[in-house]
């Protein structure tokens, strides 16, 4: 099955065409994070505005590079795929309207498809010939900038929500403390550079809180609070010590950086222990912006090597927002079931 996947649920306009899951055949980002930088965050009326202004763009482009000779790339494929949540909604509208026109327009079918599952799924792309249904159950995490989720799938369509942040998202951890040092948007990405500069041994030099959630705090059904996290007391410390101590060099700020991200890193590294400790899992699979994390990708290699349990990462390419693990997750049934599909809206809360 070949299908056409859309993706606007944030501030990356993407389009891309998978076969059978797994075979990129296009994959096209327009990445707006220049028209957000000079605000420190995303501005949701900017990202409606670009997404509009792009998508067909984005779109023709992903058709052509996946079929270079066809004159009419579209009725190539057997499906559209949109993102239909989690996101924000003025950005996701763009998306999904579009793939609706185009469904209308080509009497294709139309699949809406979760991000955060398609987050999941990224580690499959591109990796050639593999046996997936032997990589299940399957621990999952989905760590990204409006989430940091545990999952545990049983098939690729098939998983239950067992642990997530209360509070803030790992990656809007990153971001927030890179805005408050002044490094700029996004902050995942620079806090992870300097942090380098610091050697291993020397980047737990300031205490930050590990987000320890009590186990009487009140979850959802299935949620199991030792897998729960809870990122906003690292913030108000990183706060508190800035007001305190202001770095007063770059070697200073580094040093925050390093902490800071070791707290982050050391907080989802024991939850995921806890859940690898269990045995039950055969792989663990790890999806999402904040996966591009170096420290974080060691520490996961780390403990998935202590534990025998193969870590699957996604190349980096589809780490952040992509629209090939949107198109790849609807190609092997992974869309969320719909009757009506073109009566659907967007749902910018649709839970993990
Ligand atoms: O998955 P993604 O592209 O979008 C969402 O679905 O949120 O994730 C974006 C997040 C941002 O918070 C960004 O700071 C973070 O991923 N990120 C990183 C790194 N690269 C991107 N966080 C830590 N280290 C990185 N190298
Ligand atoms: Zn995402």
């Amino acid at each position: 099955m070949i299908v056409l996947g859309i993706e606007s649920s944030c501030d990356e306009t993407a389009a891309a065409v998978v076969r059978n899951g797994t075979e990129v055949l296009s994959s096209v980002i327009y990445s707006q994070v220049p028209l957000h930088q000079p605000y420190g965050g995303v501005v949701p009326e900017i990202a409606s505005r670009s997404h509009i202004e792009k998508i067909r763009a984005i779109i023709e482009q992903a058709l052509r590079d996946a079929f270079p000779e066809s004159e009419e790339p579209l009725q190539e494929v057997d499906a559209i795929a949109a993102t239909c949540g989690p996101g924000l909604a003025a950005s996701l509208l763009v998306g999904w309207s579009a793939a609706k026109g185009l469904a209308l327009a080509s009497g294709k079918p139309l699949l809406p498809v979760n991000h955060m599952h398609a987050h999941l799924w990224s580690v499959q792309l591109d990796k050639g010939a593999i046996d997936i249904a032997a990589q299940y159950p399957q621990l999952g995490l989905a760590i990204s900038g409006g989430h940091t989720c545990f999952v545990e799938a049983t098939a690729p369509d098939h998983y239950q929500l067992i642990g997530q942040t209360i509070d803030d998202a790992a990656g809007e951890a990153f971001d927030k403390a890179a805005k408050l040092l002044g490094l700029g948007y996004p902050g995942g990405p620079v806090i992870d550079r300097i942090a380098r500069e610091i050697p291993l041994e020397e980047r737990h030099s300031i205490a930050f809180p590990q987000g320890k959630v009590a186990l009487d705090h009140p979850l959802s059904p299935g949620l199991r609070a030792e897998l729960c996290v809870s990122f906003s007391g690292l913030k108000t410390a990183l706060l508190t010590y800035f007001r305190k101590n202001p770095p007063q060099n770059e070697a200073e700020t580094a040093r925050v950086c390093a902490a800071y991200q070791e707290a982050i890193v050391d907080a989802v590294v024991k939850r995921a222990e806890i859940a690898l400790k269990s045995g039950k899992y055969k792989t663990f699979a790890v999806g999402g912006g904040v996966s591009l994390n170096g420290r974080l990708r060691e520490a996961l290699q780390a403990l998935a090597d202590r534990y025998h349990v193969p870590l699957l990462l996604a190349f980096p390419r589809y780490c952040g927002d992509n629209a090939a693990m949107i198109a790849g997750l609807a190609s092997v049934g992974g869309a969320l079931p719909a009757e009506d599909p073109l009566a659907w809206d967007i749902d910018p809360s649709l839970p993990v």
